[in-house]
């Protein structure tokens, strides 16, 4: 079959498999339903996504996460439901508003006692978290404002340890990353992170495109060393 890559064949095929790999998934499935009727932003991770998250947790056997930028706690939750008995999460977010459906999303998948909800500028909490000599993190996902990834990089390095793992989302932008024109903070952060990454002998590092729910865009992740 020759075809072209169309909007309702590329959602259509998340969809496909989301129907049947996710169908028992409830918990993410009931929070990003909370999510919808408080009216956050859908720029949450597709379900396959978040799904994908839990997965590199549960394989890195991750007892410590770090997460910036909460949002209604989709992500979050994903992350937390992959922890064992005494794992913990921290995420950063600044937004009195998301940060209260947070909550709400949080108690709905009864992860109170696992998750913690930072409240400030990422950047500042971080400067916190450094000064007061937080143990390192096993996995850190970042996924706040594009333009300070080169800070949010440099904190998650001072809070990580050899075998840390770091995930990025929204790398790819509709390929806007390429567009070295592009005076737009974020699409400049993403490119200066990356290329900080790419000469940092503390990282080893990859990244992929992905097309689906959430349109055209990507991820990446560098491992510690
Ligand atoms: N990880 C979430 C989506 C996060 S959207 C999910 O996939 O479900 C990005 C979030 O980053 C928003 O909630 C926004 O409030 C937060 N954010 C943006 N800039 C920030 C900053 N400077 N400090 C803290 N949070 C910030
Ligand atoms: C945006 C942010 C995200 O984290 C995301 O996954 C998609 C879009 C945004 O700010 O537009
Ligand atoms: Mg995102």
């Amino acid at each position: 079959m020759k075809t072209v890559i169309s909007e309702p064949l590329y959602k259509g095929v998340d969809e496909y498999f989301n129907q049947l790999f996710l169908q028992n998934d409830v918990i993410p499935a009931k929070v990003l339903e909370h999510c919808k009727n408080k009216e956050m932003p859908a720029i949450n991770v597709a379900p396959n996504q978040g799904k994908l998250l839990n997965f590199l947790v549960k394989m890195k056997g991750a007892k410590r996460i770090l997460e910036i930028g909460t949002l209604g706690a989709y992500s979050t939750v994903w992350m937390a439901l992959a922890l064992p008995e005494n794992g913990r999460l921290i995420t950063l977010d600044f937004d009195e508003n998301y940060i209260k459906v947070a909550r709400e999303s949080i108690q709905i998948a009864g992860l109170q006692d696992k998750v913690e909800i930072r409240v400030g500028l990422a950047a500042d909490s971080l400067a916190q978290m450094v000064q007061d000599n937080e143990a390192p993190f096993d996995f850190v996902f970042i996924d706040a404002d594009k333009e300070n990834n080169p800070v949010y990089l440099e904190y998650a390095l001072k809070l990580s340890r050899p075998g840390t793992i770091i995930v990025f989302d929204n790398v790819v932008r509709q390929a806007k990353i390429l567009d070295t024109s592009d005076k737009a903070d974020n699409i400049r952060g993403l490119r200066r992170s990356f290329e900080e990454m790419a000469v940092n002998p503390r990282l080893d590092v990859t990244a992929f495109q992905t097309l689906g729910l959430k349109g055209w865009d990507g991820l990446a992740i560098a491992l510690v060393q």
